[in-house]
């Protein structure tokens, strides 16, 4: 496995493989890895021959009150992970070097970037599909793997692809569960063990939902209303939002006539926690 830094390094590398005609794969992550992130990885080598992974904890997608100096990174251990599970190259650059001085050049998706996730992190989709497209134009891959746990940042990459013209094939990955239910993340080190023992309860309220979606309610009011239920025994829990949007575009939905996705925010003690289900 090979570790490169420098972007130059990055670009010359991809594009002898394509030379080569090797299928590529890319993994782009902010590191700590888990589970969920090594899942991503085995869905990118049934679909080509090298895989990229990038750890970059990106400045752009952070508000200035959020926890950019405190992300947790644990590249050691990261290192090891992406080598057991099969990765062929780890892209770890620098801040300076991804964002030279004096950088302007930002990535906008409209409407997608200001509904859900995007009302209370104003510029956070800018700084995702800004840093996303630099991967992509840096990697050169054929097929680039996301996590339905962050299921805006998949419907934004998605629409940037088409609109951009990328010539890369967006594929997705389930979200991976800790056995009670919470969807694994990196932020979850972030919970005090008494926070930790009640975070579940953001699935179960998901869960029951849709149980009572798969008895035949379809007025997303009162789906929502039974995943508020299950949050509100826990006085801890403040809620962001708890929405159903239209699954491909997030557009609001008034019955569930189409795939949509239930998707649900909350801050627990000062743990951001995002989760959703897709309604079939
Ligand atoms: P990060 O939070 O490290 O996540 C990297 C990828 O792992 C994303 O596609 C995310 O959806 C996926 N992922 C995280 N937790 C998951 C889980 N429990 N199950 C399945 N997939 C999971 O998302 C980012 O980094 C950044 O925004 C990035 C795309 C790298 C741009 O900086």
């Amino acid at each position: 496995m090979e570790i490169i830094t420098s972007p130059q390094a990055m670009l010359r590398h991809a594009s002898q493989h394509r030379e080569n005609k090797t299928r590529i794969a890319l993994v782009p992550t902010m590191g700590a890895l888990h589970e969920g992130h090594c899942s991503l990885i085995t869905i990118a080598k049934e679909h080509a021959d090298h895989i990229i992974l990038s750890l970059f904890v990106n400045p752009l997608q952070f508000g200035a009150n959020e926890d950019f100096e405190t992300y947790p990174q644990t590249h050691t251990t990261d290192i090891a992970q992406a080598k057991t599970h099969g990765v062929d190259v780890i892209f770890m650059p620098n801040t300076h070097d991804l964002y030279p001085e004096n950088h302007q050049t930002t990535v906008t998706v409209n409407t997608i970037e200001n509904v859900l996730c995007g009302k209370s992190r104003p510029n956070h989709f800018s700084g995702v599909a800004t840093i996303v497209a630099k991967l992509f134009q840096l990697t050169r891959p054929h097929v680039a793997v996301f996590g339905e746990k962050d299921y805006q940042q998949l419907v934004l990459i998605k629409r940037m692809v088409l609109d951009l013209h990328f010539p890369i094939e967006i594929k997705s990955g389930a979200i991976i569960r800790h056995d009670d239910g919470l969807a694994q993340s990196s932020r979850n080190t972030y919970l005090s063990t008494q926070e930790r023992t009640i975070a579940p309860c953001i699935y179960q309220g998901l869960s029951a939902a849709q149980h009572q979606h798969q008895q035949g309610e379809t007025d997303p009011h009162r789906l929502c209303t039974t995943v508020q239920q299950h949050l509100d025994k826990h006085p801890s829990i403040a809620i962001e939002y708890i929405e159903i949007r239209d699954a491909e575009t997030l557009e609001t939905v008034t019955a569930l006539t189409k795939p949509a996705v239930l998707a649900v925010a909350i801050v627990l003690g000062k743990t951001r926690l995002i989760d959703n289900i897709v309604l079939k």
